[in-house]
């Protein structure tokens, strides 16, 4: 055996070791705990052998309280670039095997390597978090290290898409980096984010919660809002992340991967999905998947703010980003939650040259105390904002009713939606025909001989004068009055017109949405 034959083995007998982790013990547990280990994710999430590690030599430098004489394999965080269906991204995953995959001085800067990596190379980045938070061993140290990893997810925000993968806690400060990137996956009985945990509530407030009320996957899907995408195994997270990065561009200079096309899927006949009644109710998701091809729709935020549906499709082989009142869900309200969750969406399509989609049938803001009280005001001024600002082609469609501040804020024509298209058995107008005929024709029915009569008259005189597409059309509000059927040839026809479209802005540092 030659020397350099001995180095190539001793090389091989040092990364061995350090693939080990934290040893038996702690792989077990992790194991016990349904997780699977921090390498182990990252094989399961990234081509066959396209992993190439970087950083795997780097030890801690804790020295204090024992440090000193630790050794802690790669030092808990395992980073490196791999590719996702052919499309490189760079990980970061943090190995809960090692000092509970705490968060130290060299444990941040390799992360913070990684993210540098990602933001130069203009790829996505995704991070796996599984982790007991700043180590506490190291002190400030540790807390620099979040610092200098936020920082990086503001700077990269806009430019790289960046994916979170809560596989294990999620803790204290931590959870901020998640917070700061687009998207957030959690696994059932996994994930665990909060900012104080249990115990500091018992102590503080006496209260009592378990950590999978305070912070489990479920809430942060369904009541947070904190997370984008729900699994109930690590396994099928990996195949929701390796979809949407299919889906969505490499960085905000290039356009997602156009794909062949295909045509929407026979049973999804788009004619037959919207009952003509406009107080009936009906699955938007289904009108989404009658116009993408193969009838294929990534929903994103599926258990958060259901009144309002958003997520990707393709139209023509086209990523796009579909917004739509769901009538399913409080007849497709917007409130607080939805218009957060609508924003955000917008925002992340705007910033990837994604063009947007807009499906509307909603009879306004949701009323009441509690959504005033909650900010309302502020909430809803987040998507006129974001529609606003958005210079991607923007195409809207109203399918159904579009009434009051909802047919403003629906990507409509006057925030500059591109196209704007609606069915004929549109209602446009300030409020739906029963509410509107009891205000402005209330005098006329209290006079009546016979009230009950003379309010449905009413109603009928102002559906006839206003609840139709023809008086925006008239005004120019609405390009075309369109067939239910011809909806996919229009979006079509519209996505290749604007295929190029250049619409500039004033100059400014940035604006000030009301977050
Ligand atoms: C150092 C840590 C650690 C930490 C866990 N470990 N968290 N070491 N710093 N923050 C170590 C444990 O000592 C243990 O080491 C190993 O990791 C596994 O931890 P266990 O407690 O045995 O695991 P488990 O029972 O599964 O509990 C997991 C846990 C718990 C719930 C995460 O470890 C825990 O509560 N950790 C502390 C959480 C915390 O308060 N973090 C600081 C948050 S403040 P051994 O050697 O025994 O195997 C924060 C500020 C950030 O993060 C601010 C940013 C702005």
């Amino acid at each position: 055996m030659s020397v350099e034959d001995n180095k190539v083995l001793e090389l091989q007998q040092r990364k061995e070791r350090i693939r080990f982790g934290g040893g038996t013990k702690a792989i077990e547990k992790q194991k016990a705990m349904g997780k699977l280990t921090a390498r182990e994710r990252i094989i399961a999430l990234v081509d066959a052998d396209s992993f190439h590690e970087y950083d795997m030599f780097v030890e801690h430098d804790g020295r204090d309280f024992g440090m000193q004489d630790k050794s802690l394999p790669g030092d808990g965080v395992i980073i490196g670039t791999g590719t996702i269906l052919g499309s490189p991204v760079a990980i970061f995953a943090q190995d809960f095997t090692v000092a509970g995959g705490s968060l130290g001085f060299m444990h941040a800067r390799k992360i913070t390597k990684i993210m540098d990596y990602a933001l130069n190379m203009r790829i996505p980045l995704i991070g796996i978090n599984d982790s007991g938070g700043a180590r506490i061993q190291e002190g400030v140290n540790a807390l620099a290290g979040y610092g200098e990893i936020f920082f990086r997810n503001t700077l990269s925000s806009g430019v790289i898409p960046q994916i979170s993968v809560i596989l294990g806690p999620c803790a204290g400060g931590a959870v901020y980096s998640p917070a700061l990137t687009d998207f957030v996956f959690v696994v059932e009985n996994i994930s665990k984010m909060f900012i104080t945990g249990p115990e500091v509530i018992k102590t503080v407030l006496g209260e009592e919660i378990s950590m999978e009320e305070l912070g489990g996957a479920k809430v942060h899907s369904e009541m947070t809002g904190n997370a984008h995408f729900y699994a109930t195994s690590e396994d099928e997270c990996f195949v929701q992340i390796r979809k949407l990065i299919s889906m969505i561009p490499a960085n905000n200079t290039t356009k997602a991967e156009k794909i062949a096309p295909a045509r929407p899927l026979p049973e999804y006949d788009i004619t037959k999905i919207v009952p003509a009644d406009p107080t009936v109710p009906y699955d938007v998701r289904d009108v989404i998947k009658a116009l993408v091809d193969e009838s294929e729709f990534l929903e994103v935020m599926e258990l958060f703010a259901a009144n309002i549906v958003v997520g990707f499709g393709r139209v023509n082989g086209e990523t796009v980003g579909f917004i739509a009142n769901q009538p399913l869900v409080m007849a497709g309200v917007l409130d607080c939650d939805s218009s957060d969750k609508a924003a955000r969406f917008i925002r992340f399509c705007d910033a990837f040259n994604i063009p947007i989609v807009t499906l509307e049938d909603l009879p306004g803001y949701l009323p009441g105390v509690d959504q005033e009280h909650a900010g309302v005001i502020r909430h809803g001024a987040k998507m006129l904002y974001a529609y606003s600002e958005a210079t991607v082609p923007s195409i809207t469609v109203v399918l159904r009713k579009a009434y009051g501040g909802g047919y403003i804020a629906m990507g409509s024509r006057h925030l500059r939606a591109d196209f704007v298209f609606a069915w004929p058995n549109a209602e446009i107008a300030v409020m739906g025909p029963e509410g509107a005929a009891n205000i402005i024709f209330r005098k006329d029915i209290m006079e009546a001989e016979n009230p009950a009569e003379m309010r449905k008259l009413k109603i009928q005189e102002y559906k006839e004068k206003f609840a139709n597409p023809y008086v925006a059309a008239a005004k120019g509000y609405i390009d075309s009055v369109i067939a239910p059927a011809e909806t996919r040839m229009f979006i079509e026809h519209a996505l290749k017109v604007a295929a190029h479209k250049s619409r500039s802005q004033p100059n400014k540092k940035h604006g000030n949405p009301p977050f």
